[in-house]
């Protein structure tokens, strides 16, 4: 069994490891600091941050849901650990979309996640509980697809998207893909049904840009 560090203490970090011991890794979450290791949940072995990159060969997750954090802490260790994908047993990829998520690094896939055919991933994607992705999509560097969020066909979400729970993006096409800009928010329970601009919030259904 090899071991995987989670970074983060949190939920989403306890979610990770749980995701990361149905694959077979030991999970050891690991604190900033004395006082986070000292409050967290011990559901798994919690370590400093400092022991664990001073372990030869270890690889890591990030368990922190935040896009922009997540990103940051990705940008922090780039080219020095290795992040595998993390796929929960309990999902399904078309053939054609499984090479791009394998080599997707930090990638987590939780359980129910549905992609179907030539769909293309950046780094550090999370696909929470049930998430449905169609053909032809593409999901940014950093993004988040939060528990029952349903893409159509063609549909490219920017990087650091945050997709609320249970929003749903409509088709676009080959040529003209349904966009939602980078570091964009929709809010849980919304619908998209025309491209959305970079670093906006909307919500509602259609889906507006809350003001
Ligand atoms: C959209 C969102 C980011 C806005 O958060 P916020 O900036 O803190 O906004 P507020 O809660 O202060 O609400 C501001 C206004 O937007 C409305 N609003 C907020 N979320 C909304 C939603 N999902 N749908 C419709 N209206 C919404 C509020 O009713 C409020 O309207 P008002 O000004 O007329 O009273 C947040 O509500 C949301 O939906 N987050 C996604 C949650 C989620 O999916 N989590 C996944 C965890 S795994």
């Amino acid at each position: 069994m090899n071991d995987l560090f989670i970074l983060g203490t949190g939920g989403h970090a306890r979610d990770v490891a749980d995701i990361a011991r149905a694959l077979d890794f030991r999970p050891i979450l690991v604190a900033r600091d004395e006082d986070e290791r000292s409050t967290c949940r011990k559901t798994y072995d919690v370590v400093l941050e400092a022991e664990a990159l001073s372990w030869k060969g270890a690889q890591f997750a990030i368990g922190i849901g935040d896009n922009r954090t997540r990103a940051a802490v990705a940008k922090r260790m780039a080219g020095q650990h290795s992040f595998p994908v993390l796929i929960h047993p309990d999902t399904s990829i078309g053939l054609s979309s499984r090479k791009a998520v394998l080599d997707s690094s930090g990638t987590v896939l939780f359980p129910g996640v549905r992609v179907m055919g030539h769909c293309s991933f950046g780094a550090f994607c999370t696909l929470n509980l049930n998430t449905t992705v169609s053909h032809d999509c593409h999901i940014g560097d950093f993004a988040n697809l939060s528990p029952g969020a349903n893409l159509a066909g063609n549909v490219h979400i920017g990087e650091g998207v945050w997709i609320g729970m249970g929003v749903t993006v409509n088709q676009g096409s080959a040529t003209e893909p349904r966009r939602i800009g980078a570091w964009s928010t929709i809010g849980s329970g919304a619908a998209v049904i025309r491209d959305v601009p970079p670093g906006v919030t909307q919500v509602g259904v259609p889906a507006e840009e809350k003001v």
